[in-house]
Order: C-alpha cells, then sequence, then structure tokens
C-alpha cells in the first residue's frame, strides 16, 4: 500500500478533501508523489502547476462523467486506470 492510502496518515484516503492539505497537512514525508532525495522527480516543479491548471479548467469549464464507473485502477507501483479513464465532457452552461 502507498503512503497516501495508509489510513494512520490519511483517514477516509479514499474521500476527496482538498481540505486535509490546509495548515501544516499531512505528517512531511507522508505524502510523496514525486519520490524523495536525490533521484526525486525532475519534472516535480513543472507537473503541479501543470495538473493546476488542467484541473481547473476542466472543473471549472465542464461536466465530466466516467465513462466506466467501476474501472479497476491497478497499482504497479503507481496508479494506473486499466482503461485509460475514459471521460464524457460536457460544456458548464
Ligand atoms: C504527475 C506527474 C508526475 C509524477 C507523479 C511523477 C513521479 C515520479 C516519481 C515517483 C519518480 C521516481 C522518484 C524517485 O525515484 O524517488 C519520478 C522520476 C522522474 N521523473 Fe517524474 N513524475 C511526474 C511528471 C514528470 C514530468 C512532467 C517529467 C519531465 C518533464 C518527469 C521526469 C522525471 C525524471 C527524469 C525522473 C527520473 C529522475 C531520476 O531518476 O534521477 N516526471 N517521477
Amino acid at each position: 500500500m502507498t503512503t497516501s492510502k495508509d489510513p494512520t496518515l490519511f483517514p477516509n484516503a479514499e474521500q476527496f478533501d482538498a481540505s486535509r492539505y490546509e495548515g501544516a497537512g499531512p505528517a512531511p514525508y507522508s505524502y510523496v508523489p514525486f519520490g524523495g532525495g536525490p533521484r526525486i522527480c525532475l519534472g516535480n516543479e513543472y507537473a503541479r502547476p501543470q495538473i493546476l491548471v488542467f484541473l481547473h479548467n476542466i472543473v471549472k469549464r465542464f461536466k465530466w462523467d466516467l465513462m466506466i464507473p467501476d474501472e479497476k485502477v491497478p497499482y504497479d507501483p503507481m496508479p494506473a486506470p486499466s482503461q485509460g479513464l475514459p471521460i464524457r465532457l460536457r460544456p458548464s452552461a
């Protein structure tokens, strides 16, 4: 199990709760999506604002549905939706 799914570090890990990162946030080194140390992801600083802009536009400009709601997301070791997570986008009114 990855640290971000460990219930002792992240209660209700499956529940979307952005507030869990507010204030002091999670314990140090408990959330390490980019690895750490001398081999930490080189794309770290690039990927985070890129994802922020992408999610901002998806949330603000579109409504979306999962086309395969029960799609499996195996970990090997990173989570990867087995069918590529197809979604249906509709423009927001
Ligand atoms: C959400 C996006 C990304 C995630 C979650 C991610 C995650 C990771 C992780 C976990 C590692 C292994 C770190 C370790 O061994 O401790 C890694 C390595 C690496 N990542 Fe990323 N990455 C992302 C995006 C990117 C992007 C956009 C680039 C390039 C533009 C990139 C370039 C690299 C490189 C070159 C390494 C190898 C670093 C090394 O071995 O010295 N990554 N990444």
